[in-house]
């Protein structure tokens, strides 16, 4: 057990906790003489959870009890909702030793949203957690230098994968322990949470989507996850949009006429291999009823791109193109692009479709390339 008087916070909304909460809660234990775990009554960036206080409570405390130093603390549940950090530092500053708070480093993406933020810096030392996709680039530091100067350190130890959001993923996939404990994910089922996702597989049937299919679309969302993340998309749209992208894939025209879509002109005019994107945005804009216009569109441009595409536009794209199913020369070149720049990654990715298929490439490909790589200052 580590008996150093530092005290380091860990909060969030865990609904639910993940395998790397778990990880992360381990890894502190062994770094800090005491954790504190601070589930929020209602993060202020979140407008709703889905597990009730008491079920998150629950799962955290049964996912958690072999830690020795680390405790559960309701302070925050207890509280007023949102839950600031800044109040809860207040509380904790009075009674610790030397004040941590831990956060994964995606989190430094939204750190100038924190309120009183120059207070948070002064009551407690950052503790920023790498997680994967989310490397502390030289923007990140900077911007880490600037709010918390001399007062965020980086772990020493790397954050796995798994957050809510996949979780729910792989609710519909059948595999709900896949991001969660064991114990905790039986729970979860018991209460039906976290199945919002799970009406895609009814849709999968009734559109033939095939075995190979699916598994693609889950992998495609997975990956999209971490993709909408550092774009900061609207997670629940990325999320639809990128199940399904491919809802199309099986139907022609004619039998997607048949269940009574109705097309514009426009289809005619596209080679086969890209027209599942139109089948597939119009069945799901006017068959299966989702009117957002956002998740509508990226379903669209999924297979093509096009110029100034929206961010959802280039997370369905890019994770399409990217998720970790896909083999092909290049492709891991493809993904540190996209590690490392989602538009220098995208730029890539068009420059291979239209260098692969040549000259048939569909003019709104070309179009798309050439102006990514005119906004990038790079000769077409
Ligand atoms: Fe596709
Ligand atoms: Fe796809």
């Amino acid at each position: 057990m580590n008996t150093s008087n530092k005290t380091v916070i860990f909060g969030g909304s865990f609904d639910p906790v993940t395998t790397a909460h778990v990880s992360l809660v381990r890894q502190l234990s062994a770094r800090f003489g005491r954790v504190i775990v601070m589930p929020c009554a209602v993060s202020p960036f979140k407008t709703s959870v889905s597990a009730s206080a008491a079920q998150r409570l629950d799962m955290l405390n049964m996912s958690l009890s072999g830690a020795e130093n680390a405790e559960i603390s309701t302070f925050e549940l207890d509280g007023p909702a949102p839950s600031y950090t800044y109040l809860t530092l207040r509380r904790y500053a009075r009674e610790a030793g030397e004040l941590y708070l831990a956060v994964g480093s995606e989190m430094v993406i939204e750190l100038e949203r924190w309120k009183n933020v120059d207070e948070i810096a002064s009551l407690a030392r950052l503790y920023v957690v790498p997680r994967p996709h989310f490397p502390l680039n030289a923007a990140m530091r900077g911007k880490l230098d600037r709010l918390f100067p001399g007062r965020w350190e980086e772990a020493d130890f790397a954050g796995e994968t798994g957050s809510s959001s996949e979780v729910r993923v792989s609710f519909a996939m059948g595999r709900p322990a896949m991001y969660m404990p064991e114990g905790a994910a039986r729970y979860a089922l018991g209460c039906g949470l976290y199945g919002e996702y799970c009406y895609v597989n009814a849709l999968y049937a009734e559109y033939g989507m095939k075995r190979k299919r699916i598994d693609h679309s889950y992998s495609t969302a997975l990956c999209g996850i971490w993709l909408a993340k550092r774009a900061c998309v609207d997670m629940h749209k990325a999320i639809t949009a990128l199940l399904l992208h491919d809802i199309g894939k099986y139907l022609t025209k004619e039998d997607a006429e048949a269940r009574g879509v109705v097309f514009d002109g426009r289809i005619d005019d596209m080679p086969l291999p890209v027209r599942h994107a139109e089948i597939g945005a119009e069945i799901l804009s006017q068959l299966v009823g989702i009117k957002d216009a956002d998740v509508i569109e990226a379903v669209r441009w999924h297979t093509t791109g096009r110029p100034a595409m929206t961010a959802i536009e280039k997370v369905v794209y890019l994770a399409d193109y990217i998720e970790p199913l896909r083999d092909f020369p290049g492709v891991d070149e493809l993904r540190a692009a996209v590690e490392e720049d989602l538009d220098k990654g995208l730029l890539a990715a068009l420059k291979n479709s239209v260098s692969h298929v040549g000259e048939e490439i569909y003019p709104v490909t070309m179009r798309a390339y050439e102006y990514y790589a005119e906004k990038q200052g790079e000769n077409a």
